[in-house]
């Protein structure tokens, strides 16, 4: 079916078609009947995965930057993903940066953005996710949530999808105060997420890939883990928080960024968010500013997974995403050592049923 939607989206400016497929989810997703036709025609064969304490329906999850403001969680978790990344939230509302932000590079299979965390703010995803929980329970049950309150590793019921927040600073916050958004934002979500991205790795925020330097970041993560903490026991639940590194670090600097992230006992990290390289592009918009995505990014991810699970050498989990846009890229993610995957770009170019395919390859 997406074969036949794919040239109208594509006749439309790209941040039009993101928006009209968003809200088409949206609706699609508030009402029953169109709820349940959506989930009868993407269902997908279980393939349970435990990770950071949570139970996943299936390894594949939605990555960060589609739905940044939490509008379309109910019509996304009825296209098959085991869990949905939302955000990046910025603790205040900004608008992001000036259009044109997004362009598709279609012989390239990819797509770059320089969107800048356009974000609604906390305080108003936070009202959204709290509103569908109090609605009809439906992020523990029909979205559901996935357990927390222990460890061991329980049946996963189908229609259970994991939600995590991908958390961001404003745009106006230097680096040295970035502590602050991110201990605000950790507080804001930590009730109402299953688990937590710290996001250090979007190359659109000037400045913000720094705190991914040794120093830098483990300052932060250091008191996020006291944070988390803290919430955790107020809360009486698990809080797993991730890291998001960027395909751009050297290998030394990847090294660093591991090892504090291990010492700061972080429960996993997902790699990698959009990169600055720009080889062997064919598009006319491949010399555009921004984070590229999709089919190039592919090897760049692969580098960067092999070296991630050689340094994490099993002690957490690892989310990989990158230019997974078919069922082999996905194969030889599993076979490198990733325990989940996400996609983005895989999706403008071949659909939801990607999930399926996926799944069922
Ligand atoms: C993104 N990505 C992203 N990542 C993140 O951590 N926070 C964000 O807000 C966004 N926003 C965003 C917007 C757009 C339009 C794109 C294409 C990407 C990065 C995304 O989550 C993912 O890491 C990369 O896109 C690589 O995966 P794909 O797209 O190659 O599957």
């Amino acid at each position: 079916m997406y074969k036949l939607i794919r040239p109208l989206l594509f006749h439309l400016e790209p941040e039009t078609a993101h928006r009209l497929t968003l809200q088409t989810l949206r609706f699609a997703g508030k009402f029953p009947p169109s709820y349940r036709f959506l989930e009868w025609l993407y269902r997908t064969p279980p393939r349970p995965v435990h990770a950071f304490g949570l139970s996943f329906k299936n390894p594949i999850g939605l990555a960060a930057g589609y739905d940044k403001d939490a509008v379309a969680v109910r019509g996304l978790a009825a296209l098959g993903f085991g869990h949905l990344e939302l955000g990046t939230v910025t603790p205040r509302p900004q608008p992001g940066n000036p259009r044109p932000r997004l362009f598709r590079l279609i012989e390239d299979e990819a797509v770059i953005n320089r969107l800048g965390f356009p974000s609604r703010g906390a305080a108003h995803v936070v009202k959204s996710l709290k509103g569908k929980r109090r609605r009809r329970g439906v992020l523990r049950s029909v979205a559901g949530f996935a357990s927390h309150k222990d460890e061991t590793e329980k049946p996963v019921r189908p229609n259970q999808v994991v939600l995590g927040v991908n958390l961001g600073k404003n745009k106006d916050i230097p680096n040295e105060e970035a502590v602050l958004d991110y201990l605000e934002v950790l507080q804001c979500f930590a009730p109402y997420a299953d688990y937590l991205t710290i996001n250090i790795s979007s190359p659109n925020t000037v400045g913000l890939r720094q705190l991914q330097g040794r120093d830098a970041l483990e300052g932060l993560l250091s008191q996020l883990d006291i944070q988390r903490g803290m919430e955790e026991k107020s809360l009486e639940k698990r809080i797993p928080l991730l890291v998001k590194l960027g395909p751009d670090l050297s290998e030394q600097e990847l090294d660093n960024a591991v090892e504090v992230i291990l010492r700061t006992r972080m429960d996993g990290i997902i790699a990698t968010n959009t990169t600055l390289a720009r080889e062997g592009l064919e598009s006319r918009y491949r010399g555009e500013t921004g984070g590229l995505s999709g089919s190039p990014l592919r090897v760049h991810s692969e580098a960067v997974l092999c070296q991630v699970v050689k340094r994490v050498d099993g002690k957490i989990p690892i989310v990989s995403v990158g230019g997974i846009l078919h069922p082999d890229d996905a194969k030889k993610r599993f076979d490198l050592g990733a325990t989940l995957i996400q996609i983005y770009t895989g999706l403008v170019y071949h659909g939801p049923g990607l999930i399926k395919k996926i799944l069922t390859g």
